[in-house]
């Protein structure tokens, strides 16, 4: 079955029922002549990430379609499943060096100096649209804010930052020149890299040089934490805000305060992860699960989706909030190193909205999707709400 185009997208959860019905593990489609197997249980999504590195491997070089020539260089599958000289795709001490360097870099960062950072940014979005009272809240905010705060947590000078932003939009636009694009990108890191090896600061560039990285590392990881965070993050505070705008459940109960945000975050982490299907991973050798043989050579996406939606856990509606059992953020070796930051980027991007924006109400009922095969989201969320009369003063 593919799990790519827009039926797929707009109703995603079918596929996985159905493919369940077929094993905890099925073959699908993942792109166009891209073939492999999909994770459709939570105990299947456990055992993967659990036995990752020892009898299931990360790194693509085990993907022998890739490895054939066989993969169209256009695939989307290629630019989210390609090998990188970065730690998402490295198995062992490789991967245990490299993202001991990322750890301990990220647990650096003041949680309350952040809230004042991402605090400050949202100020300025808002600032931006609030007296007009229409905005589209994806395009104009959950999409530039994860990535503002993470050129601010970089000490990225606005410079370097604003080359960063424009070569990363440029790398994910289908129809702009990728080569060309990722040669800036990687450009813009290394002169971030030269500028704090020069004069180290208090941010994660120079935490990442202290660690030991080479140049290429350092490049290569400043692309692993801007990528990793800032689409997850954008889909995290859009999905959120939709239910809290629209959801019988939530509409007026957390602008009241008698939900907190990070009931919603919850609710959204188990029923539409972010990151709904990813962590491609290659059987070593002869594997079976619950007596489905795996084929090695094919990747083995985990999703995270069909895992919390497993009908087995048989969790009720209201018993989201509080419950850190999804797999939102993964788990094993490669889990997220940061959930705990994306929370609080999130409860504070989506308290300003509400705090700023007063009568906020949906501008449609159709609102587009993202391609659904890696990630939940959405294109736009366009909203009405009360201008605002004079400037915040900020
Ligand atoms: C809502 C926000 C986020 C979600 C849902 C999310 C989810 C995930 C998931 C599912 C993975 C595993 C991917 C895989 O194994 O292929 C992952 C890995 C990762 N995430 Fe996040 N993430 C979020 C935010 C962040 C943030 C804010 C940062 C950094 C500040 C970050 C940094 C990373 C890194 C570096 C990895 C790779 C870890 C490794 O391979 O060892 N993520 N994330």
């Amino acid at each position: 079955m593919p799990i790519y185009g827009p039926a797929f997208t707009a109703n995603p959860h079918a596929t996985y029922a159905v493919l369940r019905s077929q094993g905890a593990i099925a073959p699908v489609e993942i792109a166009p002549n891209v073939w492999g197997y999909l994770t459709t249980t939570y105990r299947a999504a456990l055992h993967l990430l659990r036995n990752t590195p020892n009898r299931f491997a990360k790194s693509p070089h085990h993907w022998q379609a890739l490895a054939t020539g066989q993969i169209p260089a256009d695939s989307p599958a290629l630019m989210m499943m390609q090998p990188r000289d970065n730690a998402l795709w490295m198995d062992g001490q490789d991967h245990a060096r490299l993202r001991h360097a990322i750890t301990s870099s990220l647990s650096r960062i003041d949680t309350h100096a952040l809230s004042t950072t991402v605090t400050t940014i949202a100020d300025q979005l808002i600032d931006a649209f609030a007296p007009s009272g229409t905005c589209d809240l994806v395009g104009q905010y959950t999409d530039p804010l994860p990535m503002l705060t993470m050129i601010e947590l970089f000490g990225s000078p606005p410079d370097i930052g604003q080359r960063i932003v424009t070569a990363i939009s440029r790398l994910f636009d289908t129809d702009q020149d990728a080569a060309a694009a990722n040669s800036h990108l990687e450009i813009a890191c290394l002169a971030l890299t030269h500028l704090k090896r020069r004069t180290p600061q208090p941010d994660i560039t120079s935490w990442l040089i202290a660690a030991g990285l080479t140049d290429e590392e350092m490049v290569q990881t400043i692309l692993l934490v801007i990528g990793a965070s800032t689409t997850p993050s954008s889909n995290l505070i859009a999905n959120a805000l939709q239910r809290i705008i629209t959801h019988g459940r939530f509409a007026g109960s957390v602008h009241d305060g008698i939900h907190p945000v990070s009931d919603a975050l919850d609710e959204v982490l188990w029923t539409d992860p972010p990151v709904s299907n990813y962590s491609p991973l290659y059987a070593l050798g002869h594997q079976t699960f619950e007596g489905l043989v795996l084929q090695s050579g094919y990747p083995i996406l985990v999703s995270f989706a069909a895992a919390n939606g497993d009908p087995t856990l048989n969790i009720a509606p209201g018993a989201y909030a509080g419950n850190r059992g999804h797999l939102a953020f993964s788990a094993g070796v490669h889990a997220c190193p940061a959930p705990d930051l994306a929370r609080v980027i999130a409860e504070i991007a989506i308290e300003r909205v509400l705090d700023r924006l007063p009568h906020l109400s949906a501008a449609s009922s159709q609102l587009s999707r993202r391609p659904g095969t890696f990630h939940s989201g959405l294109t736009s969320l366009p909203v009405h709400f009360q201008p605002a009369v004079a400037p915040t003063g900020r």
